[in-house]
């Protein structure tokens, strides 16, 4: 059972104001979402909010203004989004957190929500400052964190808001740390981590971690490189990351002392430029002139294989430079073979990272694994062990 103090039905929501904190931190391009995958996440928790009249209070943050009023980081988008949805049950306030900020909130109506402009034109939501965080929490009766992708933040809404105010989890952050303890605490064995991405020095924390708690790690996207040049091999004109044999070495160190089996690809698809198509090459084939920009047909045989041989598979960060079709296909085939053996054989599939995300995106297979996660910075802290602020301020007295 969670140690966590989380929101459910028996906590009376009926005519009272109800401050939930989301992460509507989506992509926004010219004034249009991008990627609405966050907003429709807690749609369904607004909507049972208003179906228990209660009188719901949103706060959100969306990129980094800095504490100032940056135009291109207003809510204005994100309204017109939640309003299609709500229709005349949503209303917009941006006019900052006074008195009459809390007489808004005293007369919204039962079934009724406010939307306050972007958080963070505040600076003092970032310094986590007392006082601001009793305006805030001035304006409900509870408060609800639903953004578990801002809990490694220690902010006002976050954190500093739960000193004033009776305080919960929701459900979609009870299904964020439930997940991590699926790979940490509660794992079914052979567990089995599969993490991409280009660096492999934001890395080093997290694979650490999971060399602890996993049998296979398996690195692709261009992080890969990296291990295939300490291996002697040539990687030509791909992308490496400078001063990183130490890394690299430690986590082979770490991989061994820890029983844990570190593998890297053994072919791969290249090309001259990342805009171009797709070569395949074996390893010893790389030239000068090539760019590896996808695992190859091997690598997926093997990782297909390893995922055979496991009950819980963690995917972070893509294996490919997805951006250009030729090259998602790895991304593609790792996330069918996840989806398959989820569907037949109950494998545990907790699926993460915005990139990872983007680079399955349209192929359906989201809705199979048994958790996607939408946080990115916040999960993989979780993962390496570290205790969220915004969780520990949280649990259960
Ligand atoms: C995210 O997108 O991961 C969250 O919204 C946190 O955003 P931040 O990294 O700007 O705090």
């Amino acid at each position: 059972m969670s140690d966590l103090k989380i929101f459910s039905d028996s906590v009376q929501v009926n005519n009272k104001r109800v401050i939930v904190r989301l992460d509507l931190n989506v992509p926004i391009k010219n004034f249009e979402i991008e990627d609405d995958t966050r907003i429709k996440v807690v749609i369904p928790f607004l909507n049972k909010l208003l179906k228990k009249k209660a009188k719901v209070i949103l706060i959100t943050h969306l990129g980094r203004p800095k504490g100032k009023v940056v135009p291109e980081f207003s809510l204005n988008p994100i309204f017109n989004y939640l309003q299609k949805n709500f229709k005349e049950k949503i209303y917009f306030y941006q006019n900052g957190f006074d008195e009459n900020a809390v007489d808004a909130s005293n007369k919204l109506a039962s079934g009724e929500m406010l939307l306050f402009e972007n958080i963070r034109f505040f600076k003092e939501e970032e310094s986590n400052e007392e006082t601001f965080a009793k305006k805030l929490a001035d304006l409900g009766d509870i408060f609800i964190n639903e953004a578990f992708s801002c809990s490694h933040r220690k902010q006002a809404s976050i954190h500093k808001i739960t000193k004033f105010i009776d305080s919960y989890g929701g459900p979609t952050l009870e299904k964020e740390t439930n997940s991590i303890d699926l790979i940490l605490k509660n794992k079914k064995r052979p567990v089995t981590c599969i993490i991409g991405g280009s660096k492999v020095s934001t890395k080093i924390n997290i694979l650490s971690s999971l060399s602890k708690n996993a049998d296979n790690i398996v690195i692709v996207g261009a992080m890969a490189n990296n291990f295939l040049k300490f291996n002697g091999l040539n990687v030509g004109a791909s992308l490496i990351e400078e001063g990183s044999e130490n890394i690299v070495k430690d986590i082979i160190t770490m991989g061994e002392k820890n029983k844990c089996n570190i593998i890297v690809p053994v072919d791969c698809n290249t090309s001259k430029n990342v805009g171009g198509n797709s070569t395949y090459k074996s390893l010893d084939d790389v030239g000068s002139e090539d760019i590896i920009l996808d695992v190859g047909k091997k690598t997926i045989e093997l990782i297909s294989k390893t995922i055979d041989n496991s009950n819980t598979v963690f995917w972070n960060g893509p294996a490919g430079y997805y951006e250009n079709k030729n090259f998602s296909v790895g991304s593609e085939l790792i996330a069918k073979k996840i989806a398959e053996n989820t569907k037949s054989k109950s494998l545990i599939s907790i699926v993460g990272g915005g990139d990872t995300v983007a680079a399955i995106k349209n192929t359906g297979l989201e809705k199979v694994f048994t958790y996607l996660s939408t946080a990115g910075g916040a999960f993989l802290e979780s993962l390496e062990g570290k205790e969220l602020p915004g969780i520990q301020v949280l649990k259960k007295n």
